[in-house]
């Protein structure tokens, strides 16, 4: 598949009729719609609403195309592809933007996990994957290709694939530093460039959501790394707000308090070290969280799956650059 031939397609496909999806496919198809240049794809399409051929070829691609498969929600008929989606927060706002009706590319360095958890979206119209290590340029490309290749478009996407190595300062090993900064910064940058590339060409905006951390607000102890790269996010967002805006892609950060569930940050290791930072038992440890909250409550990743949600909704269009704070009141920066 000659990708740039591919998405130039689909973009002017989405610039015609941004009510479409379409699916590449490998054979000719019968009564499939000659088209002999891009410009010629608008008269071949019609205006949204009209009748649709049932498939284009262009230059030796065929690319079906048909009405965004049904589904309730604010999200029905938008693409989502989201990084870390194995796995705790990822995998927690991939079930969110599919609950709300988005048709969701699953994308996570962990193949066999992607396998695992894939299976439990039940529409498989909704639904795809693809095996996708964010610091690395050709993979990300790949990832954003299987998702135009399903359906012909990218409208939203939320950045979730990120590390924590806990170590204090004086102790802190140079590899796991860098290994942090290429996940949560090069992984994010990656990810955010080849999600404006896609939605400048395809003319009708989107939506960028970076999973970011309170540690991004409020530093957290033997944390250089994470804390440094969190913070890093948010001001990647907003330079991306401002250079993106009049495209109409929005991008905003969720800052998340201490998630436990689902959560492989989490790991015993890590909690033992939370534990032993803290001077408590590792079984004391999600209580002790808990309570630094306003509220004593425990986040959930689906508290920040619907803030995922309303980011990439036409509820906060009007929302751009901005920082939303799901951890139950525990830190008043923002
Ligand atoms: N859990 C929390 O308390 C918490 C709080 C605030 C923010 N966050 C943020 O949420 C995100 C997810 O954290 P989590 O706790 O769910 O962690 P997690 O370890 O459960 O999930 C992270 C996922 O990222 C994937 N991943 C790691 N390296 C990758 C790479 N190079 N390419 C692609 N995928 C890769 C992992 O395979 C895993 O599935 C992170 O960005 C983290 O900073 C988490």
């Amino acid at each position: 598949m000659d990708s740039l031939k591919l998405r130039s397609l689909c973009a002017t496909i989405q610039q015609a009729r941004p009510d479409l999806i379409s699916q590449f496919s490998e054979q000719a198809i019968t009564g499939a719609t000659a088209v002999a240049s891009l410009d010629a794809i608008a008269a071949a399409l019609g205006a949204p609403g009209a009748t649709v051929p049932k498939a284009l070829e262009y230059q030796g691609m065929t690319v079906e195309l048909a009405p965004c498969p049904p589904a309730e929600g604010p999200l029905a008929g938008q693409v989502a592809l989201v990084s870390g989606a194995a796995s705790g927060l990822g995998l927690g706002v991939a079930r969110g933007l599919y609950a709300a009706g988005a048709m969701v590319c699953l994308t996570d360095i962990d193949g066999p996990g992607l396998d695992a958890v894939r299976a439990e979206f039940a529409d498989p119209a909704r639904i795809c994957s693809a095996v996708v290590n964010v610091t690395n340029e050709e993979s990300v490309i790949a990832g954003f290709d299987a998702a135009i290749t399903r359906w012909g478009r990218v409208d939203a996407i939320a950045c979730c694939a990120g590390i924590a190595p806990p170590f204090e300062l004086v102790d802190f090993p140079l590899d796991k530093w860098r290994l942090a900064l290429e996940i949560n910064l090069t992984g994010y940058f990656l990810m955010g460039r080849e999600a404006a590339r896609i939605m400048k060409a395809q003319g009708h905006g989107g939506s960028m959501v970076l999973l970011s951390s309170k540690s991004g607000l409020e530093p957290s102890k033997a944390n250089s790394a994470y804390n440094a790269t969190k913070a890093g996010e948010l001001h990647l967002a907003r330079g991306w707000a401002l250079e993106l805006g009049r495209d109409g892609i929005r991008v905003n950060c969720i800052a998340p308090g201490n998630v436990f569930e689902g959560s492989k940050i989490w790991n015993p290791e890590y909690i033992a070290k939370a534990a032993a930072k803290k001077g408590i038992q590792p079984d004391e440890v999600i209580p002790y969280y808990n309570n630094l909250t306003a509220m004593n409550a425990e986040i959930k990743p689906e508290d920040i799956a619907n803030a995922a949600v309303f980011l990439c909704s036409a509820a906060a269009r009007r929302m751009t650059g901005q920082v939303l704070v799901v951890d139950a009141g525990q830190v008043w920066t923002r």
